[in-house]
C-alpha cells in the first residue's frame, strides 16, 4: 500500500471496514468464500485455492480463449430456465393450465442459447430484427417467438410475418395500423398482443403506481390520453384490433421494470390489466385468452441482494389473478412471462487479468455517510485496473450497478483491502466493480471473476477505444467451447472503409 507522507495513516488498522466503503458493504469474514446467490452451480474453489467451473481452472480458461472473457454455465442456464418455467407452471396449473415462458432475448441472445431455451421448453422474447435472424438461424419455430419494439421498422413487421410469429406486441396506435395494413396486404393475419403501461413502475425492493407513465413504452391506460374524448389510448387500440380482419388480438401485455424483487409490483399491474381485460371483453363483446406479465425478476448481484425464489413470486402472482378473476367472474386468461435477467445473469462470471495497481488518497466521506470518520484524515483507496472495463460491461456506468468480484487465480490470506476495479478505457467512469474487498496481495497477473454478468454486458458491449468484445464460453459436463468467439482486431478493421 502506498502511502503519502504529508498524510495521516489511515486511523483503521488492515482488515477491518474502511470509512470510504458504502454502508451496505460489508468486510467478509473470508475473502475466498462464494457467496452462493451470486454463482453459478458448478463454480468451486479446487484444492489448489483457484476457481474453477466444472473442474476447468481459471488459469485454463484464459489460456485457451483468453480475458476478458464471458464464462457461462449451459447446465446452470437450463437449470434456471427449468426453475421458471416449473414455479409458474405450476402456480398456475388450476388457473389457466400453466405458464408460456419467454426468454428475453435481449439480456443475452446467441443461436446456442435459442436452443437451450427451446430444448427447455421455452419460448422466445425478441426486441429487434437482428434478435430475430438470431432466432430464425437457430430454427426455433416462429410460433415459439414474440417481437417487441415501440418502433418496428416495416421490414421488422414483414420479417415478423415471414416467419410466422406466435405475437407481434404492438406498442401504439400507429404501429396498430401499419401491422394491420402489411398483414392485409399479404393476405395474412398477424396475431397481436397489446403492450399497455399499467402506471406501475417497479424498481428493486420498491414500486410506485402513478396515473400516467412519462416514458416511451405501450399504450395509456389513462382515460385521457387520446384525442377521443373518455378513451384511453389502449381501450381505443383494443375497439381497432378486434375491427381490423387481418388481426387476431390474441390479448395484453405489460412489462413494468428491471431487477424486482418483490412480488407487490407483478400483482398490482397484474390486477389492472385483469379490471381492464374484463372491462373489455365485456364492451366490446370478445374473448382475449392471453394476457403477459413481461419480466424484470431480480438476481444478487452483491452479497445484500435477496431474490425470492421463483416459486414465491409466482404463488403470490397466482393468488392475485386467481383472486381478480373470480371477482370479476371472468376465466383466467392465459399467463406468459418474459424473465431475461433472471435466467441468464448469475450463469455468467467476466474473468479478467489484473494489470496496474494503484492507491490514491481519498477525504473522508461526509459523516452520516458511512460511518463516522475522522476529520483531516485521508483514507486508502486501491484501484485495481483489469484488461476489459465499461466495453464488456457498461452496467455500472449507466446505472450505477453495483458488482462484485473475487480473486480467481489463487486463494489469498491477506488481509483485505477496500478496492476498486476499473477497465482500461479512456474515461474515469470506466468502474466494473465500485467497491469490494480484495486482499492486499492482489498483484498484476492475476485473475479477478466478477459474477453475475451473464445479463446486458455482452449484450450491451461496445468497441469504445477500439477494444475487441470478449468471447462467451460456455461450459457443460466439464468441457467449455465458445459459443460466442471473441472479436479480433481483424473484425474491427474490417468495417473500416478506408476511403
Ligand atoms: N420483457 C420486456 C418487454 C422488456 O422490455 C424486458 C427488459 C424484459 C421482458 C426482460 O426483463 P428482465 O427479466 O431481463 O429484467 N439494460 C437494463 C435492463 C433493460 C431491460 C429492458 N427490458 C439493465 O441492464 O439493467
Amino acid at each position: 500500500m502506498t502511502t503519502n507522507p504529508s498524510n495521516p495513516a489511515p486511523s483503521h488498522p488492515a482488515g477491518a471496514a474502511s470509512p470510504l466503503a458504502p454502508k451496505w458493504l460489508q468486510v467478509p469474514e473470508d475473502l475466498n468464500a462464494l457467496h452462493e446467490p451470486m454463482w453459478a452451480a458448478g463454480v468451486t474453489r479446487d484444492d489448489s485455492g483457484e476457481l474453477a467451473i466444472d473442474g476447468i481452472p481459471v488459469s485454463e480458461l484464459q489460456r485457451q480463449f483468453g480475458t476478458p472473457l464471458f464464462v457461462m454455465s449451459e447446465n446452470d442456464f437450463r437449470a434456471r430456465a427449468r426453475a421458471f418455467s416449473d414455479a409458474f407452471n405450476d402456480a398456475f396449473a388450476d388457473i389457466c393450465g400453466g405458464v408460456d415462458v419467454y426468454y428475453a432475448g435481449k439480456s443475452f441472445l446467441c443461436t446456442a442459447v435459442v436452443r437451450w431455451v427451446e430444448e427447455e421448453g421455452l419460448r422466445l422474447d425478441t426486441a429487434s430484427g437482428g434478435e430475430l435472424a438470431v432466432a430464425a438461424r437457430a430454427g426455433i419455430p416462429g410460433a415459439d417467438v414474440a417481437l417487441h419494439g415501440n418502433n418496428k421498422s416495416d421490414s421488422e413487421i414483414h420479417r415478423a410475418l415471414d416467419l410466422q410469429l406466435g405475437r407481434i406486441v404492438v406498442d401504439s396506435l400507429a404501429e396498430l395500423e401499419r401491422v394491420a395494413k402489411i398483414a392485409e396486404a399479404r393476405g395474412e393475419t398477424a396475431r397481436v398482443m397489446l403492450r399497455l403501461t399499467p402506471g406501475v413502475h417497479a424498481h428493486t425492493h420498491e414500486f410506485i403506481a402513478t396515473a400516467h407513465e412519462d416514458q416511451k413504452f405501450g399504450l395509456s391506460m389513462a382515460g385521457d390520453s387520446t384525442e377521443q374524448a373518455g378513451l384511453s389510448a389502449a381501450e381505443e387500440a383494443v375497439a381497432a384490433a378486434s375491427a381490423y380482419a387481418s388481426i387476431e388480438l390474441l390479448g395484453l401485455h405489460c412489462h413494468i421494470g428491471s431487477q424486482i424483487f418483490e412480488p407487490d409490483g407483478f400483482a398490482l399491474a397484474a390486477e389492472k390489466l385483469l379490471d381492464f381485460l374484463a372491462a373489455m371483453q365485456a364492451k366490446y363483446s370478445i374473448v382475449l385468452p392471453e394476457l403477459d406479465l413481461g419480466g424484470g425478476y431480480g438476481i444478487a448481484y452483491t452479497p445484500v441482494d435477496t431474490p425470492r425464489p421463483a416459486a414465491e413470486i409466482a404463488q403470490a402472482m397466482a393468488a392475485v389473478v386467481r383472486s381478480k378473476c373470480a371477482e370479476l367472474g371472468i376465466t383466467a386468461p392465459r399467463i406468459s412471462i418474459e424473465p431475461g435477467r433472471a435466467i441468464v445473469g448469475s450463469t455468467t462470471f467476466t474473468l479478467y487479468e489484473v494489470g496496474t495497481l494503484k492507491t490514491v488518497r481519498v477525504d473522508a466521506p461526509a459523516a452520516g455517510e458511512s460511518g463516522d470518520p475522522e476529520k483531516n484524515v485521508t483514507y486508502p483507496r486501491r484501484y485495481v485496473s483489469v484488461d476489459g472495463g465499461m466495453s464488456d460491461n457498461p452496467r455500472p456506468v449507466l446505472y450505477d450497478a453495483d458488482y462484485s468480484a473475487i480473486l480467481a487465480s489463487r486463494s489469498s490470506d491477506a488481509a483485505p483491502e477496500l478496492s476498486r476495479v476499473v477497465g482500461k478505457h479512456c474515461e474515469s467512469g470506466d468502474i466494473v466493480v465500485r467497491d469490494v474487498y480484495l486482499p492486499e496481495d492482489v498483484a498484476a497477473g492475476d485473475l479477478l471473476a466478477v459474477p453475475g454478468t451473464g445479463a446486458y454486458c455482452w449484450a450491451l458491449s461496445s468497441n469504445y477505444n477500439y477494444l475487441a468484445r470478449p468471447g462467451v464460453v460456455a461450459v457443460r459436463d466439464g468441457s467449455a467451447r465458445l459459443i460466442v468467439r471473441g472479436e479480433t482486431e481483424e473484425d474491427l478493421l474490417n468495417r473500416d472503409m478506408g476511403v
